[in-house]
């Protein structure tokens, strides 16, 4: 029996994410009986609306997932609504006693897991009531789930961290990234420390150079309201992509398990390279911005952008782990908005053989790609004989692509990270101190690109970026193995 007891709280409870994300989550744990009838959802926000109100509201959510009505209202009975402001202490009050009731109607043992699905200037001061209004329990276990944005820069995620600490230790703090809850991003793991083909070759004495692209055919759509304030660097580089970084460049962890892996990711983070010169800065990191084109708005004319915008929605990088096994390894990144496809896929591009005995011209480093969207798979790029007379060598493709079935039956990655946070495994959560050392190295590169305004806008939408992107790997001899 897998079922799981505890009382959700969620704050922001109205927006977006919870209905988009983890009532369809909430749902889907419901169907698999992680959640059965031991557990409670206490929805609050600001808006005044009726427990009916909410279920429906939750029910529209789910509407694609369930066959019988029967089932949906049961799990929708589970909901219950509470208006909130989040600095009035009255309300915390009633937050208490709704959630001691339901404690005690769905027998949920004192476990609670507080999701804060809003804007982090109210973590601080919501950590502090939940912990002085007594709403978190002494008899079961209380896990703060976080979304990011984790701070605009080191100084504020310290801030923010300390804040958060005084109430809620390390352990019971599960900060987000959904990257981490994606399935080909969870497998880089099995494939480095499954396989001793690559578990052996996984070093700088093999690995020619790393690419990560995370591509987006989309603009900034509703949110420049908030983009205007991030840019590509806080919104996709300090989290997603340098928790790939993370996973990709880490020492094996001894044994599978949150302690280990993340003692081994918060070392690589540590071992990042970070450029301190607007030289170096200049010549590792490339910025852009998309243009208009036909019906397209470019980002300056979007909604709610600043008419000369000096905020990026492209970045190329080029950085360094130096550890032991990657130092000299070039880790080349790329992420942005408007670009030719939706793509995120990992290139590993590993050294040529020392002679080529065949003196074809044509042979090609062999290459490991993990695509994790839009399709799972794997593919494995090596040479082997041409089938013609004469003896010539050609690339040749060995892939897997997780089959229609298995696809389907891929957990959504909010669904994994809501279970992960109920059986209290925080693997695929963020610790402050990769938090802080994804900071240290962005804040540096920030704070020279504030200072020198660019020449934007440099790229038309549909393409791949801006051509400094290009020319990052030029420079190396290399070149952006997929490009579509
Ligand atoms: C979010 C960013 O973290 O990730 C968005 O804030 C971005 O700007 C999104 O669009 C991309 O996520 P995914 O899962 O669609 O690749």
């Amino acid at each position: 029996n897998n079922e799981q007891k505890a009382l959700f709280i969620i704050f922001g409870g109205t927006g977006d994410l919870a209905k988009r994300k983890l009532y369809p989550s909430l749902f889907r744990l419901y169907q698999k009986g992680y959640l059965q009838n031991k557990f409670a959802v206490i929805g609050t926000a600001r808006r005044e609306w009726s427990d009916e109100h909410y279920r429906n509201v939750v029910k529209e959510s789910i509407k694609d997932l369930y066959l019988s009505e029967k089932v949906a209202d049961d799990f929708v009975s589970h909901f219950y609504y509470q208006a909130h402001h989040v600095s009035d202490v009255e309300h915390y009050k009633t937050l208490q006693k709704l959630a001691d009731e339901l404690d005690k109607k769905y027998a949920l043992c004192g476990n609670r897991l507080f999701y804060l699905a809003m804007s982090p200037r109210f973590f601080g001061e919501i950590s502090r009531y939940l912990k002085t209004e007594n709403i978190v329990t002494d008899h079961g276990y209380n896990r703060l789930i976080i979304e990011k944005p984790f701070g605009r820069d080191l100084a504020s995620a310290q801030i923010l961290n300390k804040e958060i600490e005084k109430y809620f230790p390390e352990e019971s703090v599960f900060r987000i990234d959904h990257y981490l809850g994606k399935e080909m991003i969870q497998n880089i793991s099995a494939i480095r420390f499954g396989n001793n083909i690559f578990s052996a070759l996984w070093n700088n004495r093999y690995i020619d150079n790393i690419q990560i692209t995370l591509s987006e055919a989309l603009g900034v759509e509703e949110r420049a309201g908030y983009y205007e304030t991030a840019g590509a660097l806080r919104d996709m580089v300090q989290n997603h992509i340098l928790q790939i970084v993370a996973l990709l460049t880490m020492n094996a962890p001894i044994s599978f398990n949150d302690v280990d892996i993340r003692r081994e990711k918060i070392s690589a983070l540590k071992a990042l390279k970070v450029y301190s010169t607007p030289e170096e800065i200049n010549e590792n990191f490339v910025r852009g911005q998309y243009a208009g084109l036909g019906d397209m708005k470019g980002y300056r004319e979007e909604k709610d952008t600043a008419e000369d915008s000096n905020i990026e929605t492209f970045v190329a990088g080029k950085l360094y782990v130096d550890n032991m096994n990657f130092s000299d390894v070039p880790i080349y990144i790329r992420t942005g908005k408007r670009m030719a496809v939706k793509t995120t896929r990992i290139d590993i591009v590993f050294k040529q053989v020392p002679t080529n005995i065949f003196k074809d011209s044509g042979m090609q480093a062999n290459m490991l790609t993990i695509n994790v969207d839009p399709q799972e798979g794997l593919n494995l790029r090596i040479n082997a004989k041409e089938v013609k007379p004469g003896f010539h060598t050609e690339s040749i493709n060995l892939s897997h692509l997780h089959d229609i079935e298995t696809k389907e039956n891929i957990p959504e990655a909010y669904e994994k990270l809501l279970l992960d946070a109920l059986l209290g495994d925080a693997t695929n959560f963020t610790h402050w101190e990769e938090v802080n050392y994804s900071w240290r190295f962005v804040d540096a590169i920030r704070h020279v690109w504030d200072l020198e305004p660019a020449d934007f806008p440099n790229y038309l939408p549909g393409t791949m970026g801006p051509k400094c992107s290009d020319e990052l790997l030029a420079k190396d001899g290399n070149h952006w193995e997929f490009n579509p």
